[in-house]
């Protein structure tokens, strides 16, 4: 275990040697992400080291946030870091896949920097603990995916917040998920990588300003 400070965020965080560590990704999708004054309920899905979760809840306390990682090391170090940043009030933790054991759960908004590489030559060797870090399907864009129709399938109102990478998405994919599904994707930003460049996406799902996004029939 390193303890790490992040001066930009100040915050303090632990990070064990087999969670994901924050990199571009995970910052820049703490700069996209944007909390407005009616909301009230926040769910971050695969936190890893916790480090986004715990930046938006210093910086919006009246805001309760439910934190959840499909490994049970990274709940584990999520927990200690929430402690050492002193937010246990507004945080919950637990463990699970995705929101599986969640019922009647109705969030504002959902963060989740998914696994988003594709399965392919280059990571077929990676161990599976790391592969559940960062293979998100054979295209790589699958378990966001997923999510996105499990969210609309609640038929409530709720932003979430995700990434996309080049790798296996492009401009095409945004376009067929807003005909398909009915659901307003927006680029926020994008960050160019060495390999890839990662698409930092804002997905409205339900109503905006009380119209109904339509779907091709
Ligand atoms: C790319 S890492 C992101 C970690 C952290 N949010 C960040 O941005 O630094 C993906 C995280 O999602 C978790 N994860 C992968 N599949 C999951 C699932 N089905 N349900 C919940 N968490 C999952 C992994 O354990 C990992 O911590």
């Amino acid at each position: 275990m390193v303890r790490y400070d992040f001066p930009k965020y100040e915050i303090i965080l632990d990070l064990e040697e087999d969670i994901y560590f924050p990199a571009d990704d995970t910052f820049a999708l703490i700069d996209a992400i944007q909390l407005e004054d009616n909301h009230r309920f926040v769910i971050e899905i695969g936190s890893g080291s916790g480090i986004i979760s715990i930046v938006l809840a210093k910086s919006n306390p009246k805001v309760r946030f439910l934190i959840t990682d499909i490994s049970l090391p990274a709940v584990k170090n999520i927990k200690k870091n929430i402690e050492i940043n002193e937010i246990r009030n507004t945080i919950d933790l637990v463990c699970m896949d995705k929101l599986e054991a969640s019922i009647n759960l109705y969030p504002d908004v959902v963060i989740w920097n998914p696994p988003y590489l594709p399965m392919g030559d280059e990571t077929e060797n990676i161990k599976a603990l790391d592969k559940v870090m960062v293979i998100g399907g054979n295209k790589g864009f699958e378990e966001a995916f997923k999510l996105m129709q499990y969210l609309k399938s609640l038929n409530i109102n709720v932003i979430l917040y995700t990434i996309f990478s080049s790798i296996g998405t492009s401009e095409s994919t945004f376009n067929t998920i807003r005909e398909t599904e009915g659901i307003e994707v927006i680029v926020c930003s994008e960050v160019n990588l060495f390999f890839e460049k990662l698409y930092l996406v804002k997905v409205i799902i339900g109503e905006i300003n009380g119209k109904k996004i339509k779907t091709e029939s």
